[in-house]
């Protein structure tokens, strides 16, 4: 029997299934194109007869919603949906974690979408089948970068140590997100070209230095025009390398092999009248744009001039075209189809998710900080249990098993000394020793209220 299968990150696939997916992906094009319309799949097969797809949108989609049916009738399987929530039973106060129990008893596989963050793994917590994040809140969208990071491949580059330059809305970009982890991990130099105001996420910035071994290289020169890029995340698979390369200047001079851009997600922002950069062809005239793809998820509303539909450069079209391949090769091995062919390295189960976790009733103790975490959704709380990955380290925190927005302060409180402590470094020893026993606070005062008291020494120390 496989084993359940969700998507909710793009770290909850390996390197290697990534590459199985574009092999795969690959195949399906070489085989079933549409001969009069380059990277247009227009021929079906019947690997998937007989298995449903639903796809359970709580936010506006064309292109992950469309794509993926399609994928799914391509394969020979049929697809459900319910893609406004005016028209299902989430205009009448069901919750997304009903909605999905009941769901997995219809459909094979679900895509979800949803504005808030993490409530793909939400979903995922409560359905009986694989789910599959369609983008959730800012937090990621895992599939669009398997088109991103294809579009890539297709367009003759290769996929590691890549120059990759990012432009716009750093912050509420879930398709970013996904983008520069995986980046990351497939050894590319990362350059950020962020709108005003709008850099990465704090927590994003951290995992990048801290658990994918990227290094922020500084400026050493201070003239900056339009094109110039802010910083240069690097990262290397021959450590002694990065101190070979001193500055972002060094980086840039060598070409851009991918320029990202996005929109400005208005729909995540409280302030709608921001200052948005544009890119025309004037902007990509700069050598070192002579040989860069540019890609855009899509939907573009103007950061993206339509004069450069006809550039040989502009790939966001074939990358759109690419969403129906490679979710066909997604579902495809979720569902652990075509399992003699092509995926003989495949054995059933994504890498076990083996981290501690802190996992307390909703009512008790610290709750994600993140505000658009989906634990703070009034029908959707009650279903999320106060979770987060124990990350220890020199700098420990709690990671939000939802949203994977880290907590770096916080109380720790020993249900059976009654005693509690704010230094993190504890974090470490209470996962050891009390992992049981232990519950967490958001601040002292909390644990205070909760008749928790600081240690004597600490006390003393305190009043010190
Ligand atoms: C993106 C999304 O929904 O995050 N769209 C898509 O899936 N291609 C990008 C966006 O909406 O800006």
């Amino acid at each position: 029997m496989l084993q359940l299968r969700h998507v909710t990150s793009i770290n909850d696939l390996t390197v290697d299934e990534i590459e199985m997916i574009f092999s795969l992906a690959q195949r399906y094009l070489k085989d079933l194109r549409d001969p009069n319309v380059p990277h247009r799949i227009g021929r079906s097969i019947s690997d998937a007869q007989g298995s449903v797809l639903a796809s359970l949108f709580y936010e506006p989609s064309t292109r992950t919603r469309l794509s993926f049916e399609t994928a799914m009738l391509r394969l020979g399987g049929k697809s459900i949906s319910s893609a406004d929530p005016a028209t299902s039973s989430a205009a009448k106060g069901e919750s997304l974690a009903d909605t999905v129990r009941v769901a997995s008893n219809y459909a094979d596989v679900l895509v979800i979408r949803h504005p808030r963050d993490g409530a793909a793994k939400l979903a995922a917590t409560y359905a009986s089948v694989p789910v599959i994040n369609g983008g959730d809140g800012a937090h990621e969208h895992p599939t669009q970068t398997l088109c991103d990071l294809f579009t890539l491949v297709q367009e003759g580059k290769s996929l590691k140590h890549l120059n990759v330059a990012i432009q716009g809305d750093l912050k509420g970009s879930r398709t970013i997100h996904s983008f520069v982890y995986a980046l990351a991990r497939f050894n590319a130099n990362i350059m950020l070209m962020p709108a005003k105001g709008m850099d990465l996420p704090h927590h994003v910035d951290w995992r990048l230095k801290n658990e994918f071994n990227c290094r922020m290289l500084p400026r050493t020169r201070n003239e900056k025009d339009n094109t110039s890029v802010d910083a240069v995340y690097v990262t290397s698979d021959k450590p002694h390398q990065l101190s070979l390369i001193s500055d972002v200047d060094t980086k840039v001079k060598k070409g851009i092999d991918a320029m990202y851009v996005t929109r400005f997600q208005k729909e995540r922002w409280t302030d709608k009248s921001q200052d948005y950069p544009t890119i025309d062809s004037r902007f990509l005239k700069d050598r070192k744009f002579s040989k860069t793809a540019l890609l855009h998820p899509l939907p573009r509303v103007g950061e993206l001039d339509i004069s450069l539909d006809s550039d040989p450069r502009a790939a966001y079209f074939r990358q759109a075209a690419f969403g129906v391949p490679i979710r066909m090769a997604l579902i495809a091995l979720i569902l652990g189809f075509d399992r003699e062919r092509a995926l003989k390295r495949y054995d059933g189960g994504f890498r076990h998710d083996d981290r501690v976790f802190y996992d307390q009733a909703p009512g008790l103790g610290i709750r994600c900080a993140n505000k658009n975490c989906i634990v703070h959704d009034t029908s959707e709380g009650k279903h999320a249990r106060n979770r987060f990955h124990m990350i220890t380290g020199p700098s420990p925190r709690l990671r939000c098993y939802y949203c994977e927005t880290d907590i770096e302060t916080f109380a720790i409180a020993n249900k059976k000394t009654k005693h509690y402590d704010t230094d993190s470094a504890l974090l470490r020893a209470a996962i050891d020793k009390h992992e049981r026993e232990i519950l967490i606070f958001a601040h002292a005062t909390d644990a205070e209220a909760a008749g928790f008291s600081l240690p004597k020494r600490r006390r003393k120390a305190a009043s010190a």
